[in-house]
């Protein structure tokens, strides 16, 4: 392959060897690819933000929810948090135990609230209305009701965009601390034991300020309602940032400061209540963002009036981040020589381009206006930092089937870890169809 925009990957190894083109011919293109190592070095810094035995990080399974992955994120020693009945399946078929998966849902209906409780450790919910269906629903009648733990909305929020700030007045999420007696009374009344208060400020923070502002309120509202030694979980959640501008070398998260901080913040709260129980983060993109990468393969360049497009095979149905929150995803530019002495590298002058996908709708941008080296037909291109909510929030529209995923494991060997889907599987939920 010849080097026209790939330093980054290079100096990672992302590919363990293999060439972009070599993988495409092999699982068909567009291709989730990811990085086993780097999965597991980005697991292992959130494992360790705070040194404290009652610490744990719990992968937020809506990030990504390949079995294979969660199975590599368990083995280093992450816990698991998952949202629906589908991802509840996904973590159990890797191998979490019921004592290692947090159910937080919101809005969820008596039958799900049930089977979330017989399938995890505890189970959060984010109404006062919604912790008396659980009472209702939950083991109804028996002696000690149920566990359970409440979701707080602290006020603050923080995040990338407005759609994943999810804490504060305007957000959907949560139970107001001022509602806390509530919360005890409707637990006295169906005699549920609450175990635990979590929050989640909202995704993609680069300064921790919030987070960590908004996890004293957290502990400020246990400690002023004098449950501290009642509790078995505490859960920050998630929103850990990654720096997603990888060629203009954009800064990390500083995780040695927040870890110093969070570190000092737990263990001071922790003496002064004599704290029993667990403190949990729930960390998603950082743990698996920057371990995937999608290939796609360039199928058209043109000019629009000023506008310089190169149409791909990437539609916004499986990278739906830019079309949704008008997020960046670095682009890198892979090209194999088509014969002998040739050089596709060759006067490709940097010019500002718009990459497209295949989808008929004028928003299906994945990049625009960039100044990258003249894409040509059949180039392919690597969208970067790809491994969180983006297969996860893939789709068939325009049935268009969803790509293969492979992992390249840390000694190099090439794993398919989800095959391509296929025509026929877009209609296998269809009644007495032919084709
Ligand atoms: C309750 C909860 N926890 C954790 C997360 C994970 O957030 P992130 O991937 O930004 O770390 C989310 C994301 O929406 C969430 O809603």
């Amino acid at each position: 392959m010849s080097d026209i925009r790939s330093s980054y990957t290079e100096q990672q190894n992302f590919f363990g060897g293999h060439s972009p083109g070599a993988l495409i011919r092999r699982f068909g293109s567009p291709l989730y690819v990811y990085n086993e190592k780097i999965l597991r070095l980005r697991a292992a810094e959130m494992r360790d933000l705070v040194c404290l035995p009652s610490f744990k990080a719990c992968f937020s399974a809506k990030a990504n929810a390949n079995p294979h992955l969660l199975r590599i994120i368990r083995s280093e020693g992450l816990l698991v948090d998952s949202m629906s009945p589908g991802e509840l399946l996904a973590v159990q078929s890797s191998g979490f135990t019921k004592e290692e998966i947090i159910y937080v849902c919101n809005n969820v209906s008596g039958e799900e609230l049930i089977r979330a409780e017989k399938g995890s450790r505890v189970v959060s919910v984010d109404s006062l209305a919604q912790l008396e269906r659980f009472g209702c629903c939950v083991r109804p009648g028996a002696q000690r009701g149920a566990r359970v733990m409440v979701r707080i909305n602290p006020g603050i929020g923080a995040g990338h965009h407005q759609k994943v700030v999810t804490a504060g007045k305007e957000t959907k999420f949560g139970i107001n601390p001022e509602d806390f007696t509530t919360v005890l009374e409707i637990c006295k009344k169906y005699s549920l034991e609450l175990a635990g208060v979590n929050q989640h400020v909202g995704s993609l923070f680069m300064q921790a300020d919030a987070f960590l502002q908004a996890a004293e309120r957290l502990l400020d509202l246990v400690e002023n309602t004098g449950y501290a030694g009642g509790l078995e979980i505490i859960d920050f959640g998630g929103g850990f940032g990654i720096p997603y501008h990888k060629y203009e070398r954009e800064e990390r998260l500083d995780l040695a400061d927040l870890g110093e901080k969070f570190t000092g913040l737990l263990r001071n709260w922790s003496r002064k209540n004599n704290y029993p129980g667990i403190f949990i983060i729930e960390p998603g993109r950082y743990v698996s963002a920057e371990s995937g990468l999608l290939l796609g393969t360039v199928q058209a360049v043109k000019n629009n009036g000023a506008v310089r497009f190169a149409c791909t095979d990437v539609g916004f149905n499986i990278l739906p981040r830019p079309m949704l929150y008008d997020a960046f995803h670095d682009v890198e530019i892979y090209r194999e020589a088509d014969g002998p002495g040739e050089t596709p590298e060759a006067g490709r002058t940097p010019m500002a381009q718009t990459i497209a996908g295949n989808i008929c709708e004028s928003g299906d941008i994945l990049a625009r206006g960039r100044v990258l080296p003249e894409i040509r037909v059949k180039d392919i291109l690597g969208f970067m930092d790809t491994g969180a909510y983006c297969y996860a929030m893939s789709s068939a529209y325009n049935q268009r089937v969803r790509p293969a995923e492979i992992l390249i494991e840390a000694d190099g060997a090439v794993k398919l870890i989800r095959r391509r889907e296929t025509e026929e599987d877009l209609l296998r939920l269809v009644p007495c169809h032919t084709y």
